[in-house]
């Protein structure tokens, strides 16, 4: 493992986490272990992720100290009027009687008679980060974060926080730097957590040229570039592999220069670069303009 980073609250999260999203049951469970067994100290999970009892058990077969592993877990968006609730679900699941990370989604989701869901643009994301601040002042997580939150957002949830977030989980990699973002967060002492470090599976960025000539220069491969474009900047990237091979070779990281870290700032900034890969609302069809502040538009 390539070090640890400060959060905002003193404690260390490990600079390279491994993501569980998309993970499938069956898999997630050796992949963890594995993980586990090859150096990783970081698990981020979520309950929507639905493999959560999975990972636990992975965790267990690994037989890595639980107090030796940084575990992350997440509200899911249908509990924002009842987060204690989504996060005994994920301590239950997880078989764990604390997080180290519990990290809120944006907006609420609630069922329609129909059975349907829709956002609620009502919903006050301010009681949700109230319920997040007394379950950390109940000892059960150590620290609170937030996940895809942009700048609007965030400048509203500043107005009435009592703890400001540890840390903002967003999408993160050279065809989606969000500049703007991370420089915001880096001025708040919010920490970025970049999930899809990789562009996601088969994703374009991994056979970037410019990504694929810093990569021979380093003798290294596309995804250690990737993680290590990250890691250069404090920023903790999440990694998912269900590959022995691939979840050891990632954790080999190098330290960019200032040419590499140019190019790769401004990779975007190429025809027909700039692309988010994943939704965070899965599932909910949103248009872009829904979800992101128009800061996050090209
Ligand atoms: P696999 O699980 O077969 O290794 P992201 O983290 O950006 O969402 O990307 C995850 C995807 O990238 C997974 O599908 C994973 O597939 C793949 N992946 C992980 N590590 C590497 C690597 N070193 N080289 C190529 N693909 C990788």
């Amino acid at each position: 493992q390539p070090g640890t980073v400060k959060l905002a609250n003193g404690s260390s999260i490990p600079a390279i986490g491994l993501g569980t999203w998309q993970a499938p049951p069956g898999e997630v469970e050796g992949a963890v272990a594995t993980a586990l067994r090859e150096g990783y100290r970081h698990i981020d999970c979520a309950l929507i992720y639905k493999n959560e009892a999975e990972v636990g058990e992975g965790i267990r077969l690994s037989g890595v100290p639980r107090e030796e592993i940084f575990i992350t877990s997440k509200l899911w968006n249908t509990f924002h009027p009842n987060a204690v609730e989504s996060l005994r679900r994920s301590l239950k699941d997880l078989g764990t009687d604390y997080l180290d990370l519990y990290n809120e989604s944006s907006e609420l989701l609630p069922v329609n008679p129909d059975g349907s869901r829709a956002i609620d643009r009502d919903w006050d994301m301010g009681k949700t980060w109230a319920q997040m601040e007394d379950i950390l002042a109940s000892g059960k997580v150590k620290a609170i974060g937030v996940c895809n939150w942009s700048i609007p957002y965030l400048e509203e949830l500043k107005k009435t926080w009592r703890s400001k977030p540890s840390v903002n989980q967003v999408e993160l990699h050279p065809h989606l730097p969000q500049h703007e973002l991370v420089a915001w967060c880096k001025k708040e002492g919010i920490l970025v957590e970049a999930y899809s470090p990789l562009g996601g599976s088969g994703g374009p960025i991994l056979s970037d040229p410019d990504v694929a000539s810093i990569a021979k220069k380093h003798n290294v491969s596309p995804a250690n570039v990737l993680i290590s474009y990250h890691v250069n900047q404090g920023i903790v990237p999440l990694v998912k592999s269900t590959s022995p091979s691939r979840l050891k070779s990632n954790l080999q990281t190098v330290k960019l220069d200032e040419d590499d870290m140019k190019k790769l700032n401004e990779l975007s900034e190429q025809p027909g670069k700039h692309k988010r890969y994943n939704t965070p609302l899965f599932g909910w069809d949103l248009g872009f303009d829904d979800w992101y502040g128009p800061q996050d538009k090209k």
